[in-house]
């Protein structure tokens, strides 16, 4: 056996299967830096960092993690270069395809949160039909983050809400309707409805920012943060990042167990 395998085996088998994080969350970052120190163009981290998202969704799958939520475009990267975004839209429509039938096989259901309607037709069509070929799975849910800011998906609920208000809920009293506004509530209004908080967040390139991803949703998470660029993480250093999470103590605001 290989020192590399020793090692890989090793740490997966460190990992307590007891106390798995049930969501993982990934900013995948450091895919323009990749390949710049290589002296290719941005789109070439890009491309690599494609093969990683495979790589951490098979990893998660075989671990037993029931949600991946991944990073993949947010509502700030239309700012980037036209021929990055376009790039990274046809990356997106040629990911959506490849992975249908992969996806099928591990039983994997495709659930996408953002604002998915100002996506351009071309990948709405591809992703419309994974969606729906993927949505009896039960496996693990893949969770892509397109065309997703933090910010806009707390006044998309804010408005939603406000919208059933004035629609179902005019004849009851104000106070009623304040009151019926809890945690709970305004969690089902997020795009995430139904999923479970992350568990763990990880941030790759080293980076201390969330730049603007689940907001709400990661109140309680433990953060890993590694100087690793996306396209060279690898399969050891999500099993390290799962291996640091089940080391920390979680007291949710509450005081340490003795
Ligand atoms: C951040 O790196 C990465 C992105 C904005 C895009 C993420 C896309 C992928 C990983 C590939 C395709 C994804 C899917 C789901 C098929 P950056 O470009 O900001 O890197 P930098 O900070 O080094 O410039």
């Amino acid at each position: 056996m290989k020192n590399s395998s020793l090692a890989h085996d090793s740490l997966i088998k460190s990992i307590s299967a007891g106390k798995l994080p049930k969501h993982i969350a990934i900013i995948m970052d450091g895919n323009g830096r990749w390949a710049a120190k290589k002296g290719l163009p941005r789109t070439a981290g890009h491309k690599k960092g494609m093969d990683t998202v495979d790589m951490a969704v098979t990893t998660c799958k075989n671990l037993g993690i029931k949600v991946l939520t991944l990073y993949a475009f947010s509502t700030e990267n239309w700012r980037r270069p036209e021929k990055e975004v376009t790039f990274l839209m046809r990356l997106l429509k040629t990911y959506i395809i490849l992975q249908r039938q992969k996806l099928m096989k591990n039983k994997i259901r495709l659930n996408v949160i953002g604002r998915i309607s100002e996506l351009p037709e071309f990948v709405k069509k591809e992703l419309v039909k994974t969606l729906k070929a993927t949505s009896g799975n039960t496996e693990m849910t893949l969770n892509l983050a397109l065309n997703y800011g933090g910010r806009v998906e707390i006044i998309d609920a804010v408005r939603h809400i406000l919208r059933d208000v004035l629609e179902s809920k005019k004849d009851l009293a104000p106070e009623a309707v304040i009151n019926s506004i809890d945690e709970e509530t305004f969690s089902s209004y997020l795009y995430t409805a139904g999923l479970p908080d992350p568990d763990l967040l990880i941030r790759t390139s080293g980076e201390f920012r969330l730049s603007n991803f689940l907001l709400w949703q990661i109140a309680y998470s433990e953060i890993y943060i590694t100087d690793i660029l996306w396209p060279d993480f690898k399969e050891e250093d999500l099993y390290m990042s799962v291996l640091a999470y089940q080391q920390r103590e979680r007291r949710f605001g509450g005081v340490k167990r003795i």
